[in-house]
């Protein structure tokens, strides 16, 4: 029986149709997945009523004997998982992860240099209308117009030039292997510290797919609930921890603190406050799921999808920024196409397709327009789709934007959406 619907019918309904939206139509937004019913059952119990601000076996609070043992099993557990000898498990989300890094490795003012948000990089890498463009000095560097892949030369030249303190490698929307070591070589000739955002490739990561940003970088953060299928949160990992280099000492034993000491009273209490654990408690289902030997099989899935969905778009006509993907995500140039951005997410959401309109490198459009489109296979390849279901998802996109402002190709779409997913079920035990 449904307590919700009892007591709150109308919250109940919104639940009931937001699950009916996730099941009917392709989801194809690059940031999202379905996490499994272990992770939504944790996420939903009675942790959420524990507050337990500090860390395991150094709270604020009495009567933290079992949270504790859930958050020391995700940190283990996502230790593990990535090869890590350091993880904070308690950031709310990517953007308090990040944000703890900045608090930890730079000061107001500082020099910093991120991925241009118009050519992958994310709001928390120095936007301006971000707290991270706002505090500090921030220079970008981006793709090349050529390649659509990192312009190495042009890393280097920024970091020689700027000597920022801090680099920040990671993206919301490029789709290639990206080389730690060589940004760590750029990162050590400027004297800056090298920090690795993973939010979008962390499965494909810890499943070995991608290359290791671990032992390269002084911080690695991430999401949960992308490809890592988690939960919606975020983490700060460490491949080593090391004496802190800023002179901070412990007051009273004079003692030089670690990193680890730093970056866990910058989450705790320098940001936040209680840890949700019944978020913490879900991150660590998640970090056991994705131990599994059928997670590797799914993230090799999700990559081989994402290829054969790139190589079908390509030959449809589509432009790919880079020509194609190593990982779960692609960035079609819709120019070639007379399709905006906007024009495209509103005409797939009327045929039953979810994706995320998005600005593409050198883009003439604004954000709000943008000339392009991002794709991602991570929640379809959850759900079962194989690379022989690429065809059909190829086929709907294409067939909407040759059609595009046409009502009755929507309707069409829709229905054969619909069909289509009902073909592999989802959540069943959730829908009515
Ligand atoms: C690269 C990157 N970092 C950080 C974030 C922020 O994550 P959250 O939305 O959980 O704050 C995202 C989210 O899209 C992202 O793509």
């Amino acid at each position: 029986m449904s307590h919700l619907l009892q007591t709150d019918p109308r919250i109940h309904e919104i639940i009931q149709d937001e699950t009916s939206r996730q099941i009917n139509k392709l989801q194809l937004i690059a940031s999202e997945n379905y996490a499994s019913p272990s992770v939504l059952e944790a996420t939903g119990s009675v942790l959420t009523n524990k507050y337990a601000e500090g860390y395991p076996g150094k709270r604020y609070y009495g009567g933290c004997e079992y949270v504790d043992q859930a958050e020391d099993l995700a940190r283990e557990r996502l230790m593990q998982l990535f090869g890590a000898k350091y993880a904070n498990v308690q950031p709310h989300s990517g953007a308090t992860a990040n944000q703890a890094v900045y608090f930890t490795f730079v000061q107001p003012g500082d020099k910093v240099l991120g991925m241009d948000l118009a050519h992958g990089g994310h709001l928390t890498h120095g936007s301006p209308v971000n707290f991270s463009g706002k505090l500090y000095d921030i220079s970008s560097y981006g793709v090349s117009k050529e390649s659509g892949t990192i312009d190495l030369d042009e890393v280097e030249t920024l970091a020689m030039r700027e000597k920022p303190k801090l680099i920040i490698v990671g993206a919301s929307s490029y789709s290639r292997n990206i080389d730690y070591k060589a940004f760590r070589d750029i990162a050590d000739r400027a004297g800056a510290f090298l920090w690795a955002d993973i939010a979008h490739p962390a499965g494909l990561i810890a499943t070995k797919l991608l290359n290791d940003p671990i032992p390269h970088c002084h911080v690695v953060t991430s999401t949960t609930h992308k490809t890592l299928r988690g939960p919606r949160g975020g983490i700060i990992m460490m491949g080593e921890d090391w004496e802190n280099p800023f002179g901070i000492v412990a007051p009273k034993s004079g003692r030089v603190k670690m990193m680890s000491e730093i970056l866990d009273s910058v989450v705790m209490p320098g940001i936040q406050g209680g840890p949700l654990m019944h978020v913490v408690a879900a991150k660590a289902v998640a970090f056991g799921e994705a131990a599994q030997p059928s997670f590797a099989s799914y993230q090799k899935q999700v990559k081989a999808n994402a290829s054969r969905l790139a190589g079908l778009m390509v030959e449809h006509g589509f432009n790919l920024i880079s020509g194609g993907t190593d990982n779960h995500l692609m960035l079609i140039d819709l120019h070639n196409k007379n399709v905006t951005g906007k024009e495209a997410e509103h005409a797939m959401e009327a045929s039953g397709i979810t994706l995320n309109k998005n600005m593409v490198p050198f883009d003439d459009r604004s954000p709000f327009v943008t000339s392009g489109i991002r794709i991602g296979t991570a929640a379809i390849t959850t759900r079962g789709f194989r690379e022989h279901d690429m065809t059909f998802v190829a086929d709907m996109i294409n067939t909407v934007i040759d059609n595009i402002n046409d009502e009755a190709t929507y309707d069409r779409v829709r229905d054969e959406v619909r069909t289509y997913c009902s073909k592999f079920p989802l959540y069943t035990e959730l829908s009515e």
